[in-house]
């Protein structure tokens, strides 16, 4: 069964009279509970693809399957269900709230579900020692390191038991030692729950956690040759 199926996608970004063609004729197909690492040049378009694959952005042309369901048929409001209960998203920028506290971040998802706020915060915070942050709960993002914020990042994600997580440089910012920690968890979620992973990164370390690597170039994406 595929968790994604994307065809003949093309992506590009317009300013004023400007066009930047990124994805032309992308084609990408994932295994539920496949984890496919992505690779490629800076500028080749992998963040533009997680996002059309994470339903935040939307392709030019071209077919796209998410977990069973053809994305362009979908209302807006379906779109954004799908994208809450069921794909778990890291940023390359964390992209956390500045004034909100680790555990208030991570909360925001399980509120949106209209989980209540005790049972939300038990919740959070159990999925913060998980990412080894028991002892930031209170931390405000401004206050904590990037490999912290990281994580931080990747409970909220976790929060509501995605299908499909999307992750944009998830151990970027991490130290070697937090990395596979991390990778390990994914795995473990993964087997568990029988989650689908796509993952963007350009670390080695990790590398031998992917089910299988491809890579974008010029706006496709293709079996990456050897890399290890
Ligand atoms: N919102 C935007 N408006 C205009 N151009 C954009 C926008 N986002 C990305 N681009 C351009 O599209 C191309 C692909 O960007 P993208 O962020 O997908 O690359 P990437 O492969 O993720 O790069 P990196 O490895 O540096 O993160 C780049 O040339 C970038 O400058
Ligand atoms: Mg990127």
């Amino acid at each position: 069964m595929l968790a994604i199926a994307a065809s003949d996608l093309h992506k590009s970004y317009r300013r004023g009279a400007t066009v930047t063609p990124v994805l032309r004729g992308a084609d990408f197909h994932v295994q539920v509970g496949e984890a496919v690492f992505l690779i490629g040049p800076s500028g080749s378009g992998k963040s533009t693809l997680l996002s059309i694959l994470g339903c935040l952005l939307t392709p030019d042309s071209g077919t796209l399957e998410i977990l069973g369901r053809a994305v362009e048929t979908l209302s807006a409001r379906e779109a954004t269900e799908l994208r809450l209960r069921s794909i778990g998203f890291v940023f390359q920028r964390f992209q956390l709230i500045e004034g909100l506290s680790a555990l208030d971040n991570v909360c925001i998802p399980l509120k949106l579900a209209g989980w209540p706020a005790g049972k939300a915060r038990r919740r959070a915070a159990e999925l913060l020692e998980r990412v080894g942050l028991a002892d930031h709960l209170r931390a405000r993002p401004g206050r904590m390191s990037a490999g912290q914020c990281q994580r931080v990042a990747i409970a909220r994600a976790l929060a509501l038991e995605p299908q499909l997580i999307l992750a944009d440089e998830p151990t970027a910012s991490l130290d070697a030692h937090s990395g596979q920690e991390i990778m390990t968890l994914f795995r473990a979620l993964m087997r568990d729950h029988q989650v689908t992973a796509v993952v963007v990164t350009h670390d080695p370390r990790i590398f031998s956690f992917a089910d299988r690597i491809c890579e974008v170039v010029e706006g496709r994406v293709r079996a990456a040759e050897a890399v290890a």
